[in-house]
């Protein structure tokens, strides 16, 4: 059932970098960022926790210079919580980690609001809501995961809108009981199709990295645009 709550919180776009050019990113961060996204999206994989090796957090620094907005750093690498400080020191804003990279995720949540950072909780497509059931009160985002994670580019698992819906119940219900906000972002697979259906479930924040980056600079506003339009 869709979530009147959802369809109220303003759509923010977060375009995933892991689908711009790599041989200019502080030039495509500044592009998207004039293009009208919301946050940057960094996706950060190890070759461990998923099959993939992607960015550190000397790239993240490199391109904090480059954009003022809020930097999403979604963390897909285990051991998870010795790597928490050198993102902080990137410039992350937002932090959100997988509860499978680590053995103890109340801990890693405490770790990243204690250097005064927005923590987040990713739940991958065969994690379950209940996941969050004892944290709602130090999250601060919870990622829905669309695709398995690792790569760009994937195709959107429909299962998952189910999943958005039963968090928004969960985080509207949070809020109604007095409890702090807490956003709702889906990430894998979104386009300008599976965009609308997954704000109608209740998400109010959508990472995008192909739909964003597809067609070159010139095409990032319209790409933008056409998401959050729902
Ligand atoms: C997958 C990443 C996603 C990915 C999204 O592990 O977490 O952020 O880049 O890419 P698209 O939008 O291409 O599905
Ligand atoms: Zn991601």
């Amino acid at each position: 059932m869709a979530s009147s709550q959802g369809a109220q919180t303003p759509v923010r776009i977060a375009p995933s970098i892991l689908a711009a050019d790599f041989s200019k990113l502080g030039e495509e961060v500044r592009a998207v960022a004039e293009a009208g996204a919301d946050w940057i999206h960094i996706d950060v994989m190890d070759g461990h926790f998923v099959p993939n090796i992607t960015i550190g957090p000397a790239v993240a620094k490199a391109l904090r210079p480059h954009c003022d907005l809020p930097f999403d750093v979604h963390l897909m690498i285990s051991p998870v919580d010795p790597m928490i400080e050198g993102f902080v020191e990137a410039g992350a804003d937002i932090i959100s980690l997988h509860p499978e990279a680590g053995p103890h995720l109340h801990r890693s949540l405490q770790t990243i609001r204690g250097f005064g950072k927005k923590a987040g909780v990713v739940l991958n497509p065969a994690t379950p809501v209940s996941v969050v059931d004892n944290v709602m009160d130090m999250v601060d985002l919870i990622l829905v995961m669309s695709v398995n994670p690792g790569f760009g580019g994937q195709a959107f698992i429909e299962s998952q809108l189910e999943k958005i819906s039963a968090l928004r119940a969960r985080i509207d219900n949070h809020v109604a009981g007095g409890g702090q906000h807490i956003d709702l972002e889906v990430d894998g697979g979104i386009d300008r199709v599976t965009a609308p259906r997954t704000i109608a479930a209740g998400a109010n924040v959508l990472v995008a990295g192909t739909a964003t980056f597809k067609g070159g600079p010139e095409a990032y506003a319209d790409n933008i645009a056409a998401m959050r339009a729902g």
